[in-house]
């Protein structure tokens, strides 16, 4: 097939794709030699995230299949695993991403599997519950915190009952595992189901050299992510009761079970799991981007860097939390008083999101892949902090120009509950080089 042969485009792409003539588009005539045809594995969904590539894959992985030429695929900002998971078993897959978290949703999606003594939901909720009653005991005596959220009929109580909750933070506890209770109690959560995050967060350390380690996580961050009433499942503010339909949606959220959110995706997880476990070695890191792309040799990396200046250390700071469970420092403000989100203190920061150094990050990107021998796919939008004209001229300056596609998607952002909403209007864009 040639580099620039695009009859082949998958016919069901749920968004539409269009070569940019000439100005943009320089094509290969070289033949390729490795005929593959990767496909799209449906799979199950843990957390919202930013920059998702879900409504994308279509065309992403038709772009994989154009440029790939043998060898492993480098997913290297994996985020919330979506390649790994689209794209399972069907080649060795490195999947990394300078957030913790991500490693446990690529880990599962390419290496979980369902082993015969694999653990029922039942099992792992009784476990669960030994821990929890424990420590509701010392919630309700050491501090008087026993909140009934079907008798909150106001926004004025719940603020109040909210508020006393958030003071745990200044607290100590004599049992371990307490840290959402003491960080996050009153936040995104109530006291009380911070008392079960931390008890499945037990319990998955209970697993941890078990291979159902990454699938119990999976469902407790899937749980999190549904108990959690604030915009866009993002973490940079927690929400408050400024409005009728924010009361509401509070104390839906507060009631919500999170051993019943649980139970609900392990098992549709259960169902989901291959009977074998995968056939290749997969590697999964939390490296730089630059440092990985020292360590991959040839094959096709993937590229999704952030677009925006959100930070995604900021906007997941809680699931990055939640997998160290590293009991933080946390930020403060210039008056000592912590920061309302409770950031943690030396966070990552991305040059990709910052306006001074996202040039520089792309100019590394591209020497990175030109001194490593692989093709790239590299996704970014018209929305980015670098500009897209700008962008191309990099890639076209520092790669092989003769061998280097740009293709234009239509595609529509969810504004992920931001932008009133509504739907932004984003022009996605997926350049395509093959060195080989
Ligand atoms: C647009 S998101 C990737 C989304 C992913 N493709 C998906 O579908 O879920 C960008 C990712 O880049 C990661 N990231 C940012 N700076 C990085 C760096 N210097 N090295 C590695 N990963 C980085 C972020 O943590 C984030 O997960």
């Amino acid at each position: 097939m040639h580099f620039d042969d695009t009859k082949n485009l998958n016919k069901n792409s749920s968004a539409s794709l269009s070569h940019i003539p000439s100005i943009h588009s320089t094509t290969s005539k070289k033949n390729k030699t490795t005929s593959v045809n990767f496909s799209k594995r449906e799979h199950p969904k843990f957390i919202g995230y930013m920059g998702c590539k879900t409504k994308l894959l279509d065309p992403i992985i038709q772009a994989l299949n154009d440029v790939y030429q043998g060898g492993a695929i480098c997913d290297l900002f994996s985020g919330s695993g979506t390649l790994a998971g689209a794209l399972g078993n069907q080649c060795q897959m490195i999947a990394n991403d300078i957030q913790h978290y991500s490693t446990i949703l690529s880990d599962f999606y390419l290496n979980a599997w369902r082993y015969p003594s694999i653990p029922s939901a039942e099992k792992i909720i009784h476990e669960t519950e030994e821990i929890v009653k424990k420590n509701l005991n010392c919630l309700c005596k050491k501090f008087g915190l026993k909140v009934d959220y079907t008798n909150i009929n106001s926004a004025e109580q719940l603020l109040k009952i909210e508020e006393k909750q958030r003071l745990l933070i200044h607290e100590s506890f004599d049992h371990e595992y307490h840290l959402f209770l003491k960080y996050f109690s009153g936040t995104w959560w109530s006291a009380e189901q911070c008392v079960w995050i931390d008890a499945i967060r037990a319990v998955v350390d209970q697993y941890q050299h078990q291979p159902c380690f990454d699938v119990i996580f999976c469902a407790l961050l899937f749980a999190i992510t549904y108990a959690n009433p604030g915009i866009g499942h993002r973490y940079s503010f927690y929400r408050e009761p400024s409005s009728d339909i924010a009361f509401k949606e509070m104390i839906a959220c507060r009631k919500r079970s999170i051993a019943d959110l649980f139970i609900k995706k392990y098992n549709q997880i259960l169902i989901w799991l291959p009977p074998h476990p995968s056939s290749h070695k997969n590697i999964i890191t939390t490296l730089d981007y630059y440092e990985c792309l020292q360590t991959f040799k040839g094959g096709v990396v993937y590229a999704d860097p952030p677009y925006s200046a959100s930070q995604y250390s900021n906007s997941y700071h809680i699931l990055e939390t939640l997998v160290r469970y590293d009991y933080p420092a946390i930020q403060k403000k210039k008056d000592g008083r912590f920061t309302k989100a409770r950031y943690r203190q030396n966070k990552h920061r991305s040059p990709f999101a910052l306006k001074s150094q996202v040039k520089t990050a792309f100019q590394k990107l591209f020497f990175g892949v030109l001194n490593n021998g692989s093709d790239l796919v590299l996704s970014y939008s018209n929305t980015g902090l670098l500009p897209i004209d700008e962008l191309i001229h990099l890639a076209r300056q520092i790669l092989n120009t003769a061998c280097i596609e740009v293709r234009e998607l239509k595609h529509t952002h969810s504004a992920m509950g931001f932008n009133g909403g509504k739907p932004k209007k984003v022009k996605e864009y997926l350049i395509l080089s093959r060195q080989r």
